[in-house]
């Protein structure tokens, strides 16, 4: 179901555009919905989540209805359906990581952070969510930073607060 909280209206640029164009165009004529995924990926990558009113342009530059465009963005996880934090924290909530203790690490980011599961700290830094195996089983429990996709591994209290305390010098640093 796609349960709608904030929209952000976008206007896609000529080179977002170009890019989409580049996807569609690896597939055959009549097929361009075969680039919807890689699409929202752009859109995602540009926008940091994806809205409904830029899944409704997805939709309209590839000549298909919108709910076949929310269909896709509300199955996959890795779609994300509202704003998160400049640092999204994904924590592996599959049973190995929990046997060695990812439950700990997630009440602990939620009190450290102060922020539910989904939520976004105030100062827009930091959201976290539990998702399923990272496909680092061996060295849970597991943290991956998007968009680059950092993995953290055999995460302890201590080693969270000191990776929040870096990316939040990291990004003064930036700033
Ligand atoms: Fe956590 Fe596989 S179970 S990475």
């Amino acid at each position: 179901m796609l349960s709608v909280k904030e929209n952000l209206i976008v206007e896609f640029s000529a080179a977002l555009l170009n890019k989409f164009s580049e996807v569609v165009s690896r597939y055959p004529e009549g097929k361009q919905k075969s680039a919807l995924l890689p699409i929202l990926h752009l859109v995602q990558e540009e926008y940091g989540w994806l809205s409904v009113d830029a899944m409704d342009k997805v939709a309209l530059f590839l000549n298909i209805q919108p709910i076949e465009v929310y269909e896709v963005a509300t199955f996959y996880t890795m779609y994300l359906l509202q704003p998160q934090g400049k640092y999204l924290l994904e924590i592996c909530r599959t049973g190995p990581c929990c046997l060695v203790g990812a439950e700990k690490i997630m009440n602990h980011l939620e009190e450290k952070l102060g922020v539910k599961e989904g939520e976004v700290t105030a100062d827009g830094l930091f959201s976290w969510r539990g998702v399923e195996c990272l496909a680092a089983c061996g060295f849970g429990p597991v943290l991956q930073i998007g968009p680059s996709y950092t993995f953290y591994e055999n995460l302890t209290t201590e080693s969270v607060d000191e990776l929040i305390g870096n990316l939040k010098d990291q990004s003064l640093n930036k700033a």
